[in-house]
């Protein structure tokens, strides 16, 4: 008989939360980062919040939106939030007067977009002066105020909870200033993409405020863990065989490695292995190189796990 899943012993007070979004552009590669942390839990539909099965630590899911609020409030003590949101929140807060109680812990690879400015097909654009006295919907009105500051012009802001895209064919507003990514939801509505405002992607933040003590080897375990999910995004081991005399050669053919392994090969004379880890891109033209720098025998793995 297979032995029960163990639970990790701890109070609900002492289990991490993190927040991510519920359904939307973040949400699978939220959840593929965390199983990749080590993390299991099951997902019910439309449940809002998972228990951890092997680690002290529970996920939200909720509007992305609301994923800063969360950690200001303290109620997570981690999200994973698009660049896009947090930027709004933080620029939201400083119009208040109001600390933010969130930072940046790092950017994450996934959920890159674009907030824009987009113009009706018929719209003539001849740059952010023509926006001058329009209406612009959004719902980043923060961020839009502070691209109008920067070029002083005067716009009026319109402020909307969703479905931007349709207010200039409602005659809400003349153009509008939303989220781009594939450029979809803007062919659909027979707008153009005329600027970018902020280039934006996932990152992780977390409250500034200091976890309390029996959280912290959590928390310090789990941001090491993203880390290192993140920096074996495309890194890879190469493996290859050369003569001693063509090391140099080759050590500076590998790309963004730290200094190669070198193991001598019994019975071999002067040829050595040569064992790597290359942060970027391992590409064919790499490998040919290496072929005529002396190299042999090459071999190129993924990388699972890194732990720096
Ligand atoms: C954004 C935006 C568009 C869509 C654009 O919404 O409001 O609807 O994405 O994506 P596309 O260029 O790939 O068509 P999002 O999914 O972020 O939802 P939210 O604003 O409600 O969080
Ligand atoms: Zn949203």
């Amino acid at each position: 008989m297979n032995a029960p899943p163990t639970r990790p012993e701890a109070s609900p007070a002492v289990r991490l939360k993190i927040a991510i979004q519920k359904s939307g552009r973040l949400t699978d590669s939220s959840l593929d980062l965390l199983s990749r942390c080590g993390l299991k839990f099951s997902r019910g539909k439309d449940q809002l919040m998972c228990y951890g099965e092997n680690m002290p630590l529970d996920v939200l899911f909720v509007r992305d939106d609301d994923i800063p609020d969360l950690v200001q409030e303290d109620v997570c003590d981690l999200g994973l939030v698009g660049l896009n949101v947090v930027e709004e929140k933080r620029l939201a807060f400083q119009a208040r007067g109001i600390a933010p109680l969130f930072e940046i812990v790092q950017l994450l690879d996934f959920g890159r977009c674009k907030l824009c400015i987009a113009v009706p097909d018929g719209f003539e654009y001849r740059g952010a002066a023509s926006l001058a006295g329009k209406r612009i919907a959004t719902t980043y009105p923060n961020i839009l105020a502070r691209f109008l500051a920067e070029r002083s012009i005067a716009a009026e802001v319109v402020v909307l909870s969703g479905s931007v895209e349709i207010a200039p064919r409602l005659g809400r507003a003349d153009v509008i200033c939303d989220l781009v990514s594939t450029g979809s939801t803007l062919a659909a509505n027979h707008l153009r993409q005329v600027e970018t405002v902020l280039e934006s992607q996932a990152a992780l933040i977390r409250t500034p405020v200091p976890i309390a003590a029996d959280k912290q080897d959590w928390t310090r375990r789990l941001l090491m863990r993203i880390d290192g999910v993140e920096q074996v995004k495309g890194s890879k081991y190469i493996m290859l065989h050369a003569p001693r005399s063509a090391l140099a050669a080759i050590a500076k053919l590998l790309p963004g490695s730290e200094a190669p392994t070198v193991i001598p090969l019994e019975g071999r004379g002067d040829r050595v292995a040569v064992h790597a880890v290359c942060r970027e891109s391992v590409f064919w033209e790499l490998l040919e190189d290496l072929k005529g720098a002396g190299a042999t025998s090459v071999l190129v793995l993924p990388v699972e796990k890194m732990l720096a």
